[in-house]
């Protein structure tokens, strides 16, 4: 098992604008934390990422702004990548869609598919300005909503009643850019053939019964059961990959084609012999992060095109989260409504990443959508950061420091006077990395999060029952030192467990503080986690508060700076 080999991936999220918090719970911090813990727990670990650089919400945005859509994107592309290093996600690369490479073996993939077979021609309406001679994408037409009357409802979907329709019973279709009538038209076009591999998907989504939360099993099959029809894969714009085919110079693939394919030229860019083992050989484990509506490509219209290829590997976990809202109410940047992450492309004392890290995990929307609320978060800096974990080492630590001068002279071996209360705290060692390896491994992280601070508690506990103070008084100078050093083996095997999660601190406490070698997230590293790893004669380094507690004031100002949504305009001095 140790062997195995695991590729972990995080949605490539499209660039017309930046990430907020919704977007970092529900995809790039989920999947760090897992790709976090494969690397401690000693899996073959590779973890790919990427900006999405294609697709019309880009070229909208680059045509609102009156800039070429390539130097939007770039320039938005690096904005992600400075946001995700300063999260700390841990990308063995995060690169993006508009790559050579990512060219070749996404034209390669769809001559695969074409060649077998999957797919065919066909021509579809669409609306069409005279004015500004292009075919309108959905989002580029507006009109009257057949259903309520909204006079500003978009292409397929109105936003005012939330009804889907098709483009041909929208009323009054005008064009988004220039405001005159839009016509209807013909346009020939590829379809990617879904229903010929629908029996092996539907083998296959049956093999995940027991794997995927349910709500993407649930949704895998009802897509299945509405019966798979066969989609436009091309599209008739100018931002993407062409179509290697003869008739189709003028057309791109459509995002959700190439994008997912992303996933397998991110792995090739990275390395060429991590994409043989990883896509090639079939025995390797990817897992799949995806925001709630990306849930359906993931379980279904991609797997369907990696079936129909034949040659690629599928994924084994497919990771569909929920959405995240702000105090009860949507995120929305028109609004003002959310946390941003525009902040963090500063430098900026109030931030703290490893606090706000620890926070956003209390939220993954794991099964259900969740909420971001600050009172939540000073309560969980606060109780739990401070209270609780902080707490251990920094008695633990400051005793040790106080009443041995830094240094335990006790072989935790070979302890001959083990009382009731130690026997609980061997215990907890010997069992609780196992136990939170167990919620890691099933990537449900808010319960590894609170099983660590279960972990903490115990520790806490037993300091407080064992009073090691009181001992000193007494001159039972010895039992205090094996109570500290009990103590201190479990803050040490704490850093290693709570390292994917708060990786900046648990590196600060093993290596500062108690004076560990190297680091708590090194590869494999994870066993030793139910170990005793505090040598006869250790010396600890230092004793200082490693989180800060949250007070009002802190609150009102670390909030004022979150809140500001990013103004794309006055980044591109428009
Ligand atoms: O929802 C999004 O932001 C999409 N760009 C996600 C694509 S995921 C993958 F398939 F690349
Ligand atoms: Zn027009």
């Amino acid at each position: 098992m140790k062997n195995e080999k695991r590729l972990i991936t995080a949605a490539l999220t499209y660039v017309n604008n930046i990430p907020h918090v919704g977007h970092i719970v529900g995809c790039h911090l989920p999947a760090d934390i897992f790709a976090r813990y494969c690397r401690s727990f000693g899996y073959d670990t590779t973890f790919v990422g990427g900006s999405d650089m294609h697709g019309t919400p880009s070229l909208m945005t680059a045509q609102e702004l009156n800039i070429p859509v390539e130097t939007l994107t770039e320039e938005l592309h690096k904005v992600h990548k400075k946001i995700y290093e300063k999260l700390n996600i841990s990308y063995d690369i995060y690169s993006n869609t508009h790559t050579d490479i990512h060219e070749q073996v996404t034209k390669d993939f769809f001559m695969e598919l074409y060649n077998n077979g999957y797919i065919r021609e066909g021509e579809t309406e669409m609306f069409y300005c005279e004015h500004d001679k292009m075919f309108l994408p959905d989002r580029y037409v507006v009109g009257t909503c057949p259903h309520c009357g909204f006079n500003e409802a978009s292409g397929d979907q109105c936003e005012k009643c939330d009804s889907l329709f098709s483009p041909n019973e929208l009323i009054d279709a005008r064009c988004k850019i220039c405001g005159q009538k839009a016509v209807l038209r013909k346009s020939k076009h590829i379809f990617l053939i879904l229903s010929k591999g629908v029996k092996e998907l539907e083998e296959w989504v049956e093999s995940k019964k027991n794997i995927w939360r349910p709500h993407v099993y649930a949704e895998a099959k009802k897509w299945i059961q509405e019966g798979l029809k066969d989609r436009c894969i091309s599209r008739d714009i100018t931002w993407g990959f062409n179509i290697p085919l003869k008739g189709y110079e003028n057309k791109v693939f459509y995002v959700w084609f190439d994008a997912p394919i992303g996933y397998i030229s991110l792995t090739k860019e990275l390395d060429e012999k991590k994409y043989e083992q990883l896509w090639i050989n079939k025995s390797a484990k990817i897992y799949n992060f995806v925001g709630k509506d990306n849930i359906q490509f993931h379980a279904v219209f991609f797997p369907t095109m990696l079936l129909e290829h034949k040659k690629y590997n599928l994924a084994y976990n497919v990771v569909g989260l929920n959405f995240l809202n702000y105090e009860g109410q949507k995120f929305s940047k028109s609004k003002k409504i959310g946390v941003f992450c525009n902040a963090l492309l500063e430098d900026n004392d109030e931030i703290d990443i490893d606090t706000l890290r620890a926070y956003l995990t209390t939220i993954i929307p794991e099964n259900k959508d969740t909420d971001y609320r600050w009172e939540d978060y000073k309560n969980n800096t606060n109780s739990e950061l401070v209270g609780k974990f902080g707490n251990l080492f920094n008695r633990t630590l400051n005793m040790i420091k106080n009443y041995f001068n830094g240094q335990l002279n006790i072989d935790i071996n070979a302890l001959n006077n083990i009382n009731d209360l130690d026997k609980e705290i061997i215990d907890a060692i010997k069992t609780m990395p196992n136990k939170i390896s167990q919620s890691f491994e099933k990537a449900e992280l808010r319960d590894a999060y609170k099983l660590i601070m279960n972990y903490a508690t115990i520790g806490n506990g037993y300091i407080e029952k064992s009073a090691p103070w009181a001992l000193m008084k007494q001159d039972k100078k010895e039992e205090a030192e094996k109570v500290l050093a009990l103590s201190l083996n479990l803050c040490a095997s704490l850093c290693i467990v709570a390292s994917p999660i708060i990786p900046n601190k648990t590196k600060i406490l093993w290596q500062d503080q108690i004076g560990l070698q190297e680091s708590p997230s090194q590869n494999g590293i994870w066993h030793k986690a139910s170990k005793f790893n505090i040598q006869k004669g250790h010396k600890i380094k230092d004793v200082f508060p490693i989180f800060e507690r949250v007070d009002n004031e802190k609150l009102e100002k670390f909030k004022t700076i979150m809140s500001t949504p990013f103004d794309i305009k006055e980044y591109f001095n428009k």
